[in-house]
C-alpha cells in the first residue's frame, strides 16, 4: 500500500507513520506540504523521502491551489493519502477527486468536538471520555464517515496540555494502525 502524507506543522504524526510503516506493511511514498518550513518538512527531507511543497500563499484562488496539490499528490502515485495536520480546508473538487482514499486524523472523538481546541472544549464540557479519530474526509469538514477511534478517560481537572499530549500518544499508536489494517484489506466498510 503506497500512502502520501500531507502535512502543515510539527508532523509527529508524520513520525509515527513512517516509523511504523515496516511492521504494518506500508510504505510512504511522499510528503506534501503546504508550509516550506514545517518541521515535518525537515523529518521527511532527513527520511529521504520524496517532499512536494505547494505553498497556498503563492496561488490566487483555492481551486489553482488545490490543482497544483492534486499534481503533486498525483506524482507520488498513492493508493492512499493520509492528512497528518493538515491544516488547510480542503474544496468539494479536491475531495470528490480522492473520495474514499483520502483520510485525516481527528483529536476528538467525533461527531463530539470538530473544528480546533478540541482538548479545551472537552474539558469545558465536562466530557468524561476523549480520544482521537480517523475518519473519511468529505466535503463535510471532519464530518466524513469514522474508520477508527481510541479513547482515555478524561482526569478532571487536567490541564488541556496534559490532555493534549496523552490524545496525541493515542493518535500515534492509531494511525499507523489504521493504515496498517487498510493494507491488509481488513477495513471493507467504506
Ligand atoms: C494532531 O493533533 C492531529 O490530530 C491534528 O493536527 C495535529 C497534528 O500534529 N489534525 P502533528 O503535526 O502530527 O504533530
Amino acid at each position: 500500500l503506497k500512502v502520501a502524507v500531507m502535512v502543515s506543522g510539527r508532523g509527529s504524526n508524520l513520525r509515527a507513520l513512517q516509523e511504523e510503516a515496516p511492521e504494518q506493511g506500508y510504505v510512504i511514498t511522499g510528503v506534501v506540504s503546504n508550509n516550506p518550513t514545517a518541521p515535518a518538512v525537515d523529518y521527511a527531507r532527513d527520511q529521504g523521502l520524496a517532499v512536494r511543497l505547494v505553498d497556498h500563499r503563492r496561488f490566487a484562488t483555492r481551486a489553482a491551489f488545490e490543482e497544483t496539490l492534486a499534481t503533486a499528490l498525483d506524482d507520488l502515485a498513492p493508493d492512499i493519502i493520509a492528512l497528518a495536520g493538515f491544516l488547510r480546508v480542503l474544496g468539494a473538487d479536491f475531495v470528490g477527486r480522492y473520495q474514499g482514499r483520502l483520510l485525516n486524523i481527528h483529536p476528538s472523538l467525533l461527531p463530539a468536538f470538530p473544528g480546533l481546541d478540541t482538548h479545551r472544549r472537552a474539558l469545558a464540557s465536562g466530557a468524561r471520555v476523549h480520544g482521537a479519530t480517523v475518519h473519511l474526509v468529505t466535503d463535510a469538514v471532519d464530518g466524513g464517515p469514522i474508520i477508527a477511534q481510541a479513547g482515555l478517560t478524561v482526569i478532571p481537572g487536567e490541564p488541556p496540555a496534559a490532555l493534549a499530549a496523552r490524545v496525541l500518544a493515542l493518535e500515534h499508536a492509531l494511525y499507523p494502525y489504521v493504515l496498517g489494517r487498510w493494507a491488509r484489506g481488513e477495513i471493507a466498510d467504506r
